[in-house]
C-alpha cells in the first residue's frame, strides 16, 4: 500500500505510483472520482501531500522531488481526462440504438456538361478513340501559330484571350484544337484521339456567351483518310447523342482544316450549328513532323455547353455556373 510515511526517499513508492496510475481502468464514473480524490484530495490526497513536502526536503534535493512529483501529478490528470472521455463516449453508445432503421441522405446530381462530357466519351470511346487531356494554360506555338494561324492572322482576332505573359506567349487556351499538336508532336500515326476541357475567351458574360466553356475536340490520322470517314464519325456522333436527326454540312473556314465545314443538325423545327471539322491541313502535318504525302487526317470540335442547351433545353448558358441546386437537381435521372 501506498502511503504518507513511505512516500519519501523511495524509488519503490514512486514506481508503485506510477503503475498503479497506468493500470488504472475505471469501469464508472465513481471509481473515476474515487481515483481523483484518492491523488488530489485537499488534505489527504497524495500529491497534495507530497506537494506539501517539498518545504521539508533538503534544498539540494528539492528540484529532483519537485519534478518527479509534476511528472506524476501530469500523468494522473491525463489518465482522468482519457477515461472521462472513454466512459462518456461509452454511456452514450449504450444509449444508441442500432436497430432503429437509417435515414436515407440527398446524394447529389451530376453537373450537366458532366454528363455530356461522358456519353462523348463513351461514343467515340466504343469506336477506338483515345482519351487525353490536354493544358489549359497553353503557348502561342499550340494555340495558334502550329494550327496554322501565324500572329497578325485575322482569325486571332475572334479569339482574344486572356494572356498570362506580357509577351503574349503564354495564354488560357481558346480552343481544344491545341490538343491536336500536342498530341502529333509526341505520337506516331495512325491514332484517333479525343479530348474535352474548358476553353477561355475573352467575352462578355451572357445568356448565350461567357468567357469560359468546354469543348470536345476529336482527330483521327491515318493513310488514306477522306472526308467521307469524316462524315461517317460525325453521322454516327451526332446520331448517337440527338438520336436519329437531319444533318447538314457547310462549307466553311478554319485555318487547320482544308476543305472545313460547319455541321448543323435540324432539331425543334430549326437549323443549330453544333459544330466545325474538316481535312487536316497538309501544313499543320508538316508543322508536327507528319508527312503529309503518306498521311492525312481529319478533326472535328464541339461546344459542349450548346449541345447541352439544345438536349436539355436550356436557354441560358449562365446556368451553368451558377451552382444553383434547384437547376442541378433536374438532371438527377441521368445519374444512374
Ligand atoms: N477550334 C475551332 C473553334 O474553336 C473548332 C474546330 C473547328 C475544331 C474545326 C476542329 C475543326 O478540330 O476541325 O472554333
Amino acid at each position: 500500500m501506498i502511503n504518507e510515511k513511505n512516500l519519501l526517499n523511495n524509488n519503490e513508492t514512486i514506481n508503485k505510483i506510477r503503475k498503479e496510475i497506468k493500470y488504472f481502468h475505471p469501469k464508472t464514473l465513481d471509481d473515476l472520482k474515487k481515483f481523483k480524490i484518492k491523488f488530489f484530495s485537499r488534505k489527504k490526497g497524495i500529491i497534495t501531500i507530497l506537494l506539501k513536502k517539498i518545504k521539508k526536503i533538503p534544498i539540494y534535493r528539492r528540484k529532483e522531488f519537485g519534478k518527479i512529483i509534476n511528472g506524476l501529478k501530469c500523468q494522473i490528470q491525463e489518465k482522468l481526462d482519457e477515461s472521462n472521455y472513454l466512459l462518456k463516449e461509452n454511456e452514450k453508445n449504450e444509449k444508441f440504438d442500432y436497430t432503429v432503421p437509417g435515414t436515407t441522405i440527398e446524394i447529389g446530381s451530376i453537373h450537366p456538361i458532366s454528363i455530356l462530357k461522358n456519353r462523348i466519351i463513351n461514343i467515340l470511346s466504343n469506336i477506338g478513340f483515345t482519351y487525353v487531356d490536354g493544358y489549359e494554360i497553353e503557348d502561342d506555338w499550340h494555340n495558334f501559330t502550329a494550327l496554322n494561324i501565324p500572329l497578325l492572322h485575322p482569325s486571332r482576332d475572334m479569339q482574344d484571350t486572356f494572356f498570362l505573359s506580357k509577351k503574349k506567349d503564354i495564354l488560357l487556351r481558346t480552343h481544344t484544337s491545341s490538343i491536336q499538336i500536342r498530341y502529333m508532336e509526341n505520337n506516331c500515326p495512325p491514332f484517333r484521339v479525343l479530348s474535352i476541357g474548358k476553353v477561355y475567351r475573352n467575352e462578355t458574360i451572357s445568356s448565350h456567351s461567357n468567357y469560359m466553356f468546354h469543348q470536345a475536340e476529336g482527330f483521327y490520322i491515318d493513310q488514306n483518310v477522306s472526308f467521307s470517314h469524316l462524315k461517317t464519325i460525325i453521322y454516327y456522333l451526332i446520331n448517337s447523342i440527338f438520336g436519329k436527326t437531319k444533318i447538314r454540312f457547310r462549307s466553311s473556314y478554319f485555318p487547320f482544316t482544308e476543305p472545313s465545314a460547319e455541321v448543323d443538325i435540324y432539331y425543334d423545327k430549326k437549323w443549330l450549328e453544333i459544330m466545325g471539322c474538316g481535312i487536316i491541313d497538309p501544313k499543320v502535318l508538316e508543322n508536327v513532323n507528319i508527312d503529309p504525302k503518306n498521311y492525312s487526317g481529319f478533326a472535328f470540335g464541339l461546344g459542349i455547353e450548346r449541345i447541352a442547351l439544345i438536349l436539355y433545353g436550356i436557354k441560358d448558358i449562365r446556368l451553368y455556373f451558377n451552382n444553383d441546386i434547384r437547376f442541378l437537381k433536374q438532371f438527377k435521372s441521368e445519374f444512374f
